[in-house]
């Protein structure tokens, strides 16, 4: 297919953004992206231009993203999507209504999260190279928090949303799409699995929308946004009682994990590994906890909170 070129660019000041984009916009980019913050840039900066003060700016001042998405969009003619960063986990629907008001075009969820340390144990080295050794993490570990803040922000605006974080398979796109993204993006998991994996997701892609008989995206994206909307307007009753797992057999393969992780003693499984032998909850021991339902990698176990 045809590509989209995103330009994704900032200046020191708002006046150098729209320098940058009209630049940008000359040399056929298709859309511009506006990072907002960067959670390890004090560390760039000073690696970069060793000495350089470091001004850390105040998270919750939206004015310089204001005023540069104002001078970018008076100065092209192409889509403006300001785009969130990690640090902004706590305060989302604020910058979200902000770069609503901003009169951006889009937005997209996130940047790295950070400042983030890793240390080589054999030299006790940060294993980045900067002064300080810290950079932005990125990948897997981020996207339940940034799938929730795409979630938090299709709740509280009404402009369409690029979801990235994390995305590693198809079904991590989907669950983006589920939260309210018009477009997912994918960065790591190219860097660390190799360009290959971008495709890997596309084809899984087809085959999801095969297996679920849907033409397109369409019917689905938003769909938990609706579902918590469902989950408020029934008022669900607090659970007071210890909600023990139901067991589906049929699903069920005896690889004992549900058992290893039980702390409470309160799975049985009858029959050797691989058996295809029964799981047993012992209600009386239960106190509900979930665990075993989150490692069962069969969906045999499920505990219903919400019909
Ligand atoms: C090496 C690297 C460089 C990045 N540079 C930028 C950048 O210049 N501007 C930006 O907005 N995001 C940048 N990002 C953030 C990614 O665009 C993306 O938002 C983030 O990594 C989360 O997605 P992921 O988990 O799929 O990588 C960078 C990420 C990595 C790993
Ligand atoms: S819900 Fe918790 S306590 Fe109950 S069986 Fe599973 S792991 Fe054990
Ligand atoms: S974790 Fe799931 S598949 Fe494995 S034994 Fe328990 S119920 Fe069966």
């Amino acid at each position: 297919g045809e590509s989209v070129v995103i330009a994704n660019l900032a200046g020191f000041t708002p006046e150098e953004s729209a320098e940058l984009a009209v630049r940008a916009e000359k040399s056929g980019a298709d859309m511009i992206m506006l990072p907002t913050h960067c959670p390890h840039m004090g560390e760039i900066l000073s690696a970069m231009f060793p000495g350089m003060e470091n001004h850390e700016p105040k998270l919750t001042d939206l004015s310089p993203m204001k005023q540069a998405v104002k001078l970018i969009k008076a100065a092209v003619n192409i889509p403006v999507v300001v785009k969130l960063s990690g640090s902004f986990s706590n305060i989302v629907k604020e910058w979200a209504i902000g770069v609503k008001e901003a009169g951006a075009d889009g937005i997209a969820c996130s940047d790295a999260f950070g400042p983030a340390l890793a240390i080589d144990t054999n030299t006790g080295q940060p294993k980045l190279g900067g002064p300080r050794g810290v950079g932005g993490l990125t990948g897997p570990a981020i996207m339940p928090i940034t799938l929730r803040m795409v979630l938090e922000i299709a709740m509280t605006i009404d402009l369409p949303i690029i979801g990235v974080g994390g995305v590693t398979t198809a079904d991590d796109v989907v669950q983006y799409i589920m939260a309210g993204a018009t477009l997912v993006g994918v960065c790591t998991a190219g860097h660390i699995k190799g360009v290959k994996q971008y495709s890997k997701i596309i084809s899984d892609l087809e085959k999801y929308l095969n297996r679920k008989n849907l033409d397109s995206f369409n019917s689905i994206r938003g769909l938990t946004v609706k579902r918590i909307e469902e989950r408020k307007a029934n008022k669900q009753a607090a659970v007071t009682e210890p909600l023990v797992p139901d067991v589906r057999q049929e699903l069920c393969i005896s690889c004992y994990k549900c058992m290893d992780v039980c702390a409470y003693d309160a799975v049985e499984i009858i029959g050797g590994p691989g058996s295809g032998g029964k799981v047993k909850m012992i209600p009386d021991r239960c106190i509900g906890c979930g665990l075993c339902v989150s490692v069962c990698p069969t969906d045999a176990l499920e505990q219903v909170y919400y019909s």
